[in-house]
Formats: structure tokens, C-alpha cells, sequence
């Protein structure tokens, strides 16, 4: 039988609680989240998925790549509709992609900008279906890029290019940021904890009329309390982002209307997906 809402936030609240107490025991240390960790981190996965780059036939191939148990063996669950499931970790990522696709086709954009493309697959979905428009996107980690470009290149996706930049340096990229542009992020601010104002300052200074970010901004339900705790406990645990929600009323509202939807999704229950729209005013 599958798990309630409450017994999944309960075992990841004990989780977060023994992490806690590691830390401040000083037996596991705190992770600082800056950019030589995170190299770290998806230098590791990418180079994983570079290995597998053979075995992907299509695009989508590429992009539901996610297992249907982790690598400990476990079930992964996923956040549907505020509801606990399992089995559908692909459905879930899919259905947001489809939030960010809806608002591109609404934007009317000739150029679509992610921030912190990993190894390409959301690109590489979109580019396989929108040839009009053309797809560039902006990635810290070298294998990553390298990773995404091969893919490219396999599926014969041509109207996508990806660069190595660090977002923090808006020089290497502010000549992508024009009135035609659409930019979104999917889960990277989110690595990004004490830096993600600068890329969000460079693009208000710009010509740029729409933005989504689809970030784990923590949003508080009563229906799902358990787990509200359990997620606040990761962020502080993990040094994930923090704030983005007040950043942007305070930085954000006298230049863009701001809608902040609690999408009740999430590849992870403990990590779900917060749409942040920014439209210029
Ligand atoms: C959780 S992954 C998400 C990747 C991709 N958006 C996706 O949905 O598959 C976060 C990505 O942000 C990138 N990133 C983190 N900090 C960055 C920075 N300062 N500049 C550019 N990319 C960065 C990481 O290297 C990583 O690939």
C-alpha cells in the first residue's frame, strides 16, 4: 500500500532531525553550498550520464531518465496534486515541464534562456518540438555543457546551444537577455543560496518582459504540515536557497507583477516545485 502524506513527512522529519543533531554534534559537518561543491556534485552525475549517453534513443529517452527505485533500493515517491505516489516520478517532472512550456508558447518568444541547463534535457525536449525558437542554455559545470552538447549533436537538435558560465558573471551572458527572450529556471537558484541575487538583479535591469522560476521556494500548508517541517529542516540542513520569495517583492515587485503558485508538485516530496512568474510591468 502506498504512503500517506503524514507517514512519508514523519520519516523525513526523523531524517532531518538525526542530520540536525549530527551537525551540531559535529559528527557530519554542514555543507556549504558554493560553487566548488557544486561542481562537485554534478560533476559526478554528468559524467554518469556522459557514460550513458549511448543508451538513450531520443530526446525523451534523455529527459525520463528517472528510475523507478533510488540508488539505496527505495521506491521513489513523488508530489502529485499535494498527494504522496510512487511510480510516477517521470509524470511529475514531465507536468512541470508542461507549466514552463505553456508559458513559453504564451510568451511569443524567439529565445528561450535557462539558467543552469545541467546536462540539457529540458532544452533538448523543447528544441526537439519548437524549431522556430532558439534554445541557449547557461551551465556552471564543463561535463555538463560537454554533455549537453553531445546530446545535442546525437539527436540532431540544432536550434540549441549551451554554454559554460557562471551566473554570477552577467557579462558572460547579458547579450542573451533581450526583450524577445523568455527565461526560466528549474531547480538551480536553489544551489545558488547566497549569489541568486545577482543573476535576478542583471535580468531586472534588462529588456526581459517574462520569467519563471520553478525553485523549491518554501510555501507552508496545513495539509501537509509534516512534511511543510521536514522541508524547512533540508533547507537549513543543506544550506539550500532561502528568501527568494522576499527578494522579490522587496527587489523584484516595483518592475515586475509576481505570482507565486504552490504547484503542490515535486519530483521529491521533500524538495517540491513553487512557480515564481515575473511579468515586466
Ligand atoms: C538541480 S540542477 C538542475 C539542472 C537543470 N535545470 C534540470 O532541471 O535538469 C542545478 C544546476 O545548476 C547549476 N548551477 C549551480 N550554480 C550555478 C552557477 N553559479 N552558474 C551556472 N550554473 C549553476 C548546476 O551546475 C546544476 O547543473
Amino acid at each position: 500500500m502506498s504512503k500517506s502524506i503524514h507517514s512519508y513527512g514523519l520519516y523525513r522529519l526523523k531524517l532531518e532531525i538525526k542530520n540536525l543533531l549530527k551537525q551540531f554534534l559535529r559528527i557530519q559537518s554542514k555543507p556549504k553550498r558554493d560553487k566548488l561543491l557544486i561542481n562537485e556534485i554534478y560533476e559526478n552525475i554528468r559524467q554518469q550520464k556522459f557514460e550513458n549517453l549511448d543508451s538513450f534513443a531520443t530526446p525523451k529517452d534523455y529527459l525520463f531518465d528517472l528510475p523507478y527505485k533510488d540508488q539505496d533500493g527505495r521506491i521513489r515517491y513523488s508530489l502529485l496534486n499535494n498527494k504522496l505516489v510512487d511510480g510516477k516520478t517521470n509524470e511529475v517532472a514531465l507536468m512541470i515541464l508542461e507549466i514552463i512550456e505553456g508559458i513559453m508558447i504564451n510568451s511569443s518568444c524567439e529565445y528561450v534562456v535557462e539558467l543552469g541547463s545541467g546536462g540539457g534535457k529540458n532544452l533538448l525536449w523543447f528544441a526537439s518540438k519548437y524549431k522556430d525558437i532558439k534554445f541557449i542554455g547557461l551551465e556552471l559545470n564543463k561535463t555538463s555543457v560537454d554533455l549537453a552538447n553531445t546530446a545535442a549533436k546525437k539527436f540532431d537538435i540544432q536550434n540549441v546551444e549551451f554554454y559554460q558560465c557562471d551566473l554570477t558573471n552577467t557579462h558572460e551572458y547579458k547579450r542573451f537577455l533581450t526583450k524577445k527572450t523568455f527565461i526560466y529556471s528549474h531547480h538551480t537558484l536553489e544551489e545558488m543560496p547566497r549569489i541568486y541575487k545577482i543573476p535576478l538583479n542583471e535580468i531586472k535591469k534588462s529588456d526581459v518582459e517574462i520569467v519563471a522560476l520553478l525553485e523549491p521556494i518554501f510555501m507552508f500548508s496545513f495539509s501537509r504540515i509534516i512534511l511543510d517541517l521536514a522541508k524547512r529542516l533540508r533547507i537549513l540542513n543543506k544550506d539550500r536557497l532561502i528568501g527568494l520569495k522576499k527578494f522579490s517583492k522587496r527587489e523584484l515587485s516595483k518592475y515586475f507583477n509576481i505570482e507565486l503558485v504552490d504547484l503542490g508538485l515535486g519530483v521529491k516530496p521533500e524538495n517540491p516545485t513553487t512557480l515564481l512568474l515575473l511579468k515586466r510591468k
